[in-house]
């Protein structure tokens, strides 16, 4: 057994390259946050090149990687699909900033396989999305409050970084408090967001209390660090938005297209006004988009006259690289393969509760406090004491260091999974990739229990 203050020299062996890559990287390159494992000192892996569920180092090590992108590579990496269609684009010119065609079929692709879209609008990232949306619901609505949930994840923008899983735990659990994630965003952006508790009542009776300033209620329909099944707390956002002249948004950057086709709304049957993507879209490429309906989206529709436009104050929210061609043609040709193949979620969604079913028995009938939750094919590992039943549980501290210790393990073990972020399957994983998935996991709960970890 490697004892963990061994693991860090011993993963460090194998990856000389890295680790040169690493001191450069620091002199020159990174903040400390820039991507997921720079968080983390020690063992950083620099990819070298990836296919379908395996990525290899630059030291040639292979990995299973469970972690896809963070959530876009719905078909794994490099899949055939996307590779032809970006080959054959990329000769066609790689950035127009003029009309093309590939945008107008991937808005009609989108509007055919999102519930609630009429129109879509295209930017570059879940981020820009999520900006660009919150913009229109107050042009719309001609309010300037949002509400958004504790521990919820809408990007980098600074109405996103308010309460966001960086700082959430102000306040109390049910009502909690609005705070800025961290030092370069006005203090008095607070005074425009009103934050909410997942699932309780409360947030329902305070979206009437503050209905009269409330533009939108945004929340991810299975939100990354609280992904549990809400149905019936959505229907009740839906009945109480609609009753007060609020717009609903549902934050589909990870659930859309990944869910189903129809993504989070279609799961659970509720149509929403506005809702966001990113990641799935881009087919790999950088993306982003704005759905909802034509009335939502009425301060964002041009009347197609520029003066009349500037005279209405229409929203004014565009990017040099939104809708260019090789995005579009990347992202259509993974969305057709989807709706073509609606077999594949039925594959991903089995294999997914296969490996979490495996794993949570298996540690329940070994006394580990381990617990994998999620919806559909992604989830996350919860390692913590307290049955996890508020967002807050997610934050706990035994939870985060364990979490942080499996992660190290499973790397050196050969399964590439993400410090403190969601699990990923996708169509390029089999059962020996999920078998080697929960076997590894095991291995190393079991030498974290030796070590009195649990
Ligand atoms: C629900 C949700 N919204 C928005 C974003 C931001 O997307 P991006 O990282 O592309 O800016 C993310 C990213 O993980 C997300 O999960």
């Amino acid at each position: 057994m490697i004892e963990y203050d061994e693991l860090f020299t011993a993963t460090s062996n194998k990856i000389p390259n890295s680790n040169r890559l690493l001191e450069r990287a620091k002199d020159k390159l990174l903040s400390s946050m820039v991507t997921g494992p720079y968080r983390f000192p020690a063992n950083v892996i620099f990819v070298d090149h990836a296919k379908g569920s395996k990525i290899w180092d630059v030291d040639g090590n292979e990995y299973l990687d469970m972690t896809m992108g963070y959530g876009p590579l719905i078909l794994g990496h490099a899949p055939d699909v996307t590779v032809d269609a970006v080959q054959k684009a990329v000769c066609n010119g790689t950035t127009y900033a003029i009309a093309n065609e590939h945008e107008v079929l991937m808005a009609e692709e989108m509007c055919e396989a999102i519930p609630c879209a009429e129109r879509v609008a295209f930017c570059n990232s879940g981020t820009e999305a999520t900006m660009m949306a919150i913009k229109i619901a107050r042009a719309t609505t001609g309010r300037s409050t949002i509400a958004t949930f504790e521990g919820g994840y809408h990007g980098v923008h600074d109405y996103a970084l308010v309460g966001s899983p960086i700082s959430s735990g102000t306040g109390p659990a049910h009502a909690p408090e609005a705070s800025t994630d961290c030092n370069g965003i006005p203090e008095n952006i607070t005074e425009n967001i009103l934050k909410l508790a997942y699932n309780c009542d409360e947030s329902i009776e305070r979206i009437r209390q503050f209905k009269d300033d409330l533009a939108v209620v945004i929340i991810e329909p299975v939100p990354s660090g609280y992904p549990v099944n809400m149905q019936r707390f959505l229907q009740q956002l839906r009945e109480v938005t609609s009753e007060c002249g609020i717009l609903l948004m549902f934050d589909e950057v990870i659930s859309g297209f990944r869910c189903g086709y129809g993504g989070g709304q279609e799961k659970y049957d509720i149509l929403p006004d506005l809702a966001t993507y990113g990641k799935i879209m881009g087919g790999g490429f950088p993306a982003g988009a704005v759905a909802g309906s034509a009335a939502a989206m009425s301060s964002y529709i041009s009347s197609g006259e520029i003066a009349q436009d500037a005279n209405e104050r229409k929203v004014f929210a565009v990017g040099t690289f939104s809708g260019n061609p090789i995005t579009m043609q990347a992202g259509a040709a993974v969305l057709k393969f989807l709706r073509d193949n609606p077999d594949s979620y039925r594959k991903m969604d089995e294999l997914t509760a296969w490996a979490k079913q495996e794993l949570n028995q298996w540690a329940e009938d070994n006394g580990i406090a381990a617990n994998m939750i999620g919806e559909n094919s992604w989830f996350i590992p919860y390692l913590g004491d307290k049955p996890f039943t508020h967002y807050r549980d997610g934050k706990d501290n035994a939870h985060t260091l364990r979490n942080v210790v499996y992660s190290n393990y499973m790397r050196h073990y050969g399964v590439y999974i993400p410090d403190l972020h969601t699990i990923f399957f996708s169509t390029a994983h089999d059962q020996a990739d999920a078998e080697k998935f929960v076997e590894t996991s095991k291995k190393v709960l079991l030498i974290m229990k030796e070590q009195d970890m649990f």
